[in-house]
């Protein structure tokens, strides 16, 4: 079997720059993605850019700039943060450009050919000052819910897909692929929301024209949810779907995304693939939303959390960390900055930080810094490295689960126990006793052993702080696959290892 993996994030819109919710999505898919390459597979990772539709042309506008102007901008940003966090994505998509763009224009034009999209009237309620059109169930008191004023009935010509008639073909595909919508909360949601029934979507608008026209009638722009989640077909160079990546990658292993969007990815987007005759993502896993400080994140509160500025103050790992730690993927979580300095502290400076530390300092001390091979085996021996083999296939079920948080508890476990075996084993001790000196060198190689394969385990989350740890250890820093290395044993007796300086120092409470 092929191993190949196709991840993907949601694509940001540019009207906004990332904050600590868009890095948090993104982060999630490197680490899988990471994961997945350390297991072997060919990963295609996919982020990117939303650049079209009323809100991007306003936020154009309100600044003096044309909307391409601004996307120009502010991909820019998205992309430097990227950097600097560390993601390792394959391509990086921009609604603006031309495969997109083309991709998008022959998905329309196949569902239309398949009599799936018609053109019809569109009525609802419009709100003039705002450029808004509103359901009935929207209006408060029959005006705008965004600024009070009244709205007026208007009638707009529009393309329509019919989404109606997927209704039953995608209530039977989620009943039938219990893995198809994760967590299963969500999955119950999007049930009983289908369930109700699908109304027939509008998928064109005529009252702005920043978007993909429509082929034929260019008086209309194509809808920029419809224009949007094509971008996970057209990175892969659909409609080209002989060989390339499109045969390659399709069906996506994951889409993740934030639980804000859940519908357009677990309705809309079936139901166009449906449509245009292509097989469905195999799983949509939807994260919950950070709050900060106990307060929704917004502009207006004043409260946005700047990742780049996270990062410059407590380092990237310790940020990615955080992240993925701190709140178990899939539900609501709350950031703060006493939360941060806790785990930063006691995960990572005290747990971690100090076995390297400890272990390499006494591997100077007692052997000159250069690894014994290990000697006769006791109990307390045998019981540590049994962890490691039990931890590592625990770790593969929760990754493949996205339990990122369980994912590193389980590695923290190992952490707990090398730390304890220091304290069982009490080197200091054994190095008193010159009879004693084999025995001291199963315990330093055992040490520095589970100190590797703890190294390569945290390497998805942390890949900076594993390369660090791994050269302390000898090894090729830029090697952190898993599969050939996760077995016990593998570090040669004999390597030179220096004391380590601190991976993370304390960090003083303000
Ligand atoms: N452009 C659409 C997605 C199109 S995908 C075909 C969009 N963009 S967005 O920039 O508004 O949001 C992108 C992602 O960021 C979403 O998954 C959203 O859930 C996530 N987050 C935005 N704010 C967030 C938090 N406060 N917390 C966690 N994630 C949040 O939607």
């Amino acid at each position: 079997m092929d191993k190949r993996y196709y991840i993907t994030t949601p694509i940001y819109y540019v009207n906004d720059v990332p904050h600590i919710g868009h890095a948090y999505t993104t982060l999630a898919c490197d680490v899988l993605a990471r994961y997945k390459r350390a297991r072997g597979f060919e990963v295609f990772f996919l982020t990117g850019t939303d650049e079209h539709g009323q809100k991007v042309e306003k936020a154009a506008h309100s600044v003096g700039e044309t909307p391409l102007e601004l996307a120009d901008r502010v991909f820019k940003r998205f992309q430097a943060l990227w950097e600097k966090l560390n993601i390792s994505n394959t391509d990086f998509i921009r609604t603006t450009q031309e495969r997109h763009k083309k991709g998008v224009a022959e998905l329309f034009r196949r569902i239309e050919a398949k009599g799936d999209i018609f053109l019809g009237e569109y009525e609802d309620w419009y709100c003039t000052p705002c450029e808004t059109f509103w359901t009935e169930t929207q209006l408060l008191n029959g005006n705008c819910p965004d600024c009070g004023r009244p709205t007026d009935k208007l009638k707009e010509e529009s393309y329509f897909f019919r989404m109606s008639k997927y209704q039953q073909t995608l209530i039977e595909h989620i009943e039938n692929n219990p893995d198809f919508i994760q967590p299963k909360s969500r999955r119950n949601e999007v049930l009983s929301f289908v369930r109700e029934g699908l109304r027939d979507l509008s998928i064109s608008r005529t009252t702005f024209s920043w978007g993909i026209p429509v082929p034929g009638n260019d008086k209309h722009v194509i809808y920029v949810w419809f224009d949007a989640l094509a971008n996970y077909i057209t990175a892969l160079g659909y409609p080209d779907d002989s060989e390339g990546n499109m045969a390659k990658f399709w069906p996506v292993d994951v889409h993740v995304i934030g639980k804000d969007i859940l519908r357009f990815h677990t309705v809309y987007w079936p139901t166009f693939l449906l449509a245009a005759g292509l097989p469905l993502p195999k799983k949509v896993f939807a994260h919950g939303w950070w709050t900060v400080e106990g307060q929704k994140m917004s502009k207006s509160l004043r409260n946005v959390v700047e990742p780049n500025m996270l990062i410059d103050k407590y380092g990237v790992d310790a940020i990615r960390y955080f992240l993925l730690r701190e709140v178990p993927f899939g539900l609501d979580g709350d950031f703060s900055h006493s939360a941060l300095v806790h785990r930063i502290n006691s995960d990572l400076a005290n747990d971690l930080g100090n076995l390297v530390s400890r272990s390499t300092a006494m591997l100077s001390k007692y052997f000159n810094g250069i690894l014994p091979a290990a000697g006769p085996s006791e109990a307390v021996d045998e019981t540590f490295r049994k962890r490691f083999a039990a931890v590592t296939l625990t770790v593969d079920e929760l990754m493949n689960e996205l339990s990122f948080n369980k994912a590193l508890q389980a590695i923290w476990e190992l952490v707990g126990a090398a730390n304890k075996y220091i304290d069982e084993t009490a080197p200091w001790g054994l190095a008193k006793d010159e009879n004693l000196k084999p025995r001291l060198g199963t315990v330093m190689y055992n040490l520095l052993e589970g100190t590797r394969l703890i190294a390569l385990l945290t390497a998805p989350f942390m890949p900076e702080t594993a390369a660090s740890i791994l050269a302390t250890l000898g090894l090729d820093q830029t090697d952190l696959s898993l599969d050939g290395n996760d077995t016990w044993g593998l570090l040669p007796p004999g390597t030179a290892i220096a004391k380590a300086t601190p991976l993370f120092p304390r960090i003083e409470a303000e």
